[in-house]
């Protein structure tokens, strides 16, 4: 009885072994991994519980006005702070910024602003919480698009941006309207991280983030096909959070990790990966677990990325982790 336990278990890892080998060898792995849409958004679990309302002007079904076709609607690149800290010299100064799109429409007058964020917070989307009746760390990490009216001047002009950058025509701007609905239901995992293999000019991705300011990059990208011309006076500078890593290895899905008993030791390593940062409630909080993370990923030169609903093995290496504020040109 012993005997066969084992062998159906050697089997088991054998071909695990194999379909890694298999996607590595055979060059089947592309990089980075493609970002995994959804066919519609899924209600959110009752557990995870929003400390600040989604979305509280918007429409409470997403719906965006309907702009006349020989409009001429005026675009706004906006842009504020998150949060400015300095902590020693180990991470520099952090520059967390916020981007979101605004428009006015010249017939009516009215202006309108549209960004894509978390649901429950940013820390809620980069780190997991324990529940004791769930094996898996439970993620409550799903962000989406907010379309309000009004451009609040004062909050984006004080300590950021508020700059026109183009206009497009109401034909223009429903046609957007409609993309957004279409990527607001099937794009629906906030990504914080962006993993290369060094901080260089010509080194690999192996992720992609997927945040407020791919949103608002992923829209200009969409205006320009549909032949809006955007452009800006300064430097477009945004945020990004790195993590830098040797080639990762796919790990597999949740209920592969934490639903087979083969694969308990991993499943237990990455419970306790996830334990040492604290649930967050403020982005000053998600700071100080960004740097309880900086520290458990120098000791230990792992990080378990979760991406697409699925784990990855980071080989962790200098330096690290780093948040930077670079230039990313306008289309
Ligand atoms: C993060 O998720 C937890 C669990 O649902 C929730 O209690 C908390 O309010 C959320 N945090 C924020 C800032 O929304
Ligand atoms: C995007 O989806 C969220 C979640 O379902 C919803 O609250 C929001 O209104 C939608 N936004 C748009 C612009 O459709
Ligand atoms: C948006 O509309 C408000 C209210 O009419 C106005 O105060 C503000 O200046 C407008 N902002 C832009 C960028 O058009
Ligand atoms: C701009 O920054 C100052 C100083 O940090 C702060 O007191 C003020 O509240 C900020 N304004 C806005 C609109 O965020
Ligand atoms: C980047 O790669 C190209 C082509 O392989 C090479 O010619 C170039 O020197 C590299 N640049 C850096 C900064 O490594
Ligand atoms: C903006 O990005 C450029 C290039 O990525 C960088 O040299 C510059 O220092 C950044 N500006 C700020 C204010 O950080």
């Amino acid at each position: 009885m012993k005997r066969r336990e084992f062998s159906v278990y050697s089997v088991l890892q054998l071909w695990f072994l194999f379909l890694i080998e298999f996607q590595n060898i055979d060059g089947k792995q592309v990089w980075p991994v493609p970002y995994r849409r959804v066919d519609r958004r899924p209600g959110t679990d009752p557990y995870c519980q929003a400390l600040y309302p989604f979305c509280p002007t918007g429409d409470p079904e997403g719906c965006i006005p309907h702009m006349s076709d020989k409009d001429v609607i005026s675009v706004f690149r906006l842009q504020t702070p998150v949060w400015e800290f300095k902590y020693g010299d180990l991470l520099g100064k952090f520059h967390v910024m916020h981007d979101a799109i605004g428009f006015a429409s010249s017939e009516t007058g009215r202006n309108y602003t549209m960004e894509w964020y978390e649901l429950f917070q940013l820390g809620n989307c980069t780190f997991p919480h324990e529940r004791k009746d769930i094996a898996a760390p439970f993620w409550c990490n799903q962000g989406a698009a907010c379309f309000f009216e009004e451009i609040d001047d004062i909050h984006w002009k004080q300590n950021g941006t508020l700059e026109k950058v183009g206009e497009m025509s109401g034909e223009q701007f429903n046609s957007l309207a409609q993309w957004v609905q279409e990527d607001n239901e099937t794009g629906i995992y906030y990504e914080t991280w962006t993993v290369r293999s060094d901080p260089g000019t010509n080194s690999t991705t192996w992720f992609e983030s997927y945040d407020c300011s791919q949103f608002v990059h992923r829209t200009y990208r969409k205006m320009a096909e549909l032949g809006a011309k955007i452009s800006s006076k300064t430097q477009t500078n945004y945020t990004k959070i790195y993590l830098y890593s040797g080639e990762p290895t796919y790990l597999g899905d949740e209920e592969t990790i934490f639903g087979q008993s083969s694969m308990k030791a991993l499943a237990v390593d990455i419970r306790k990966f996830y334990h040492s940062f604290q649930p967050h409630q403020s982005v000053f909080q998600f700071l100080l677990s960004l740097i309880e993370a900086y520290k458990t990923v120098v000791l230990k030169e792992t990080f378990y990325l979760f991406y697409n609903s699925e784990y990855w093995h980071l080989p962790m290496k200098p330096p690290y982790i780093q948040i930077t504020y670079e230039e990313v040109p306008l289309p």
